[in-house]
């Protein structure tokens, strides 16, 4: 298991347990955390599941990808450490990831 710590808008953590190559949209979905909504299942288009990933974490992801980039710009509240949640497969690497949840998503 991998564990993943979600903090909410409000400042709230939500700690999940997910599994090694699943997406972290999916774990945060699965687990029915709020403000990552998913509306086109991981198809990366719709832009409605925006993190930002902590500033300590941000170097273990595997880079965002073109359609990731483009998709983003369009996000509101992007950051530095912005992606979208159903691009980043989960790894064992990643155990203990740290990404907050904005307040709005697209
Ligand atoms: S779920 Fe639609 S872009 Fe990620």
């Amino acid at each position: 298991m991998i564990k993943i710590n979600f903090i909410d808008h409000t400042g709230t953590t939500h700690e999940v347990d997910a599994s090694e190559g699943e997406s972290l949209m999916s774990a945060a979905i699965n687990n029915l955390v709020p403000g990552i909504d998913g509306d086109c299942g991981g198809n990366c288009a719709c832009g409605t599941c925006h993190i930002i990933v902590d500033e300590n974490w941000g170097s273990r992801l595997a880079a965002r990808n073109s359609e990731e980039t483009s998709l983003l710009q369009m996000t509101p509240d992007l950051e530095g450490g912005s992606r979208l949640a159903c691009q980043v497969v989960l790894t064992k690497e990643l155990n203990g990831l740290v990404v907050n949840v904005p307040e709005h998503q697209m």
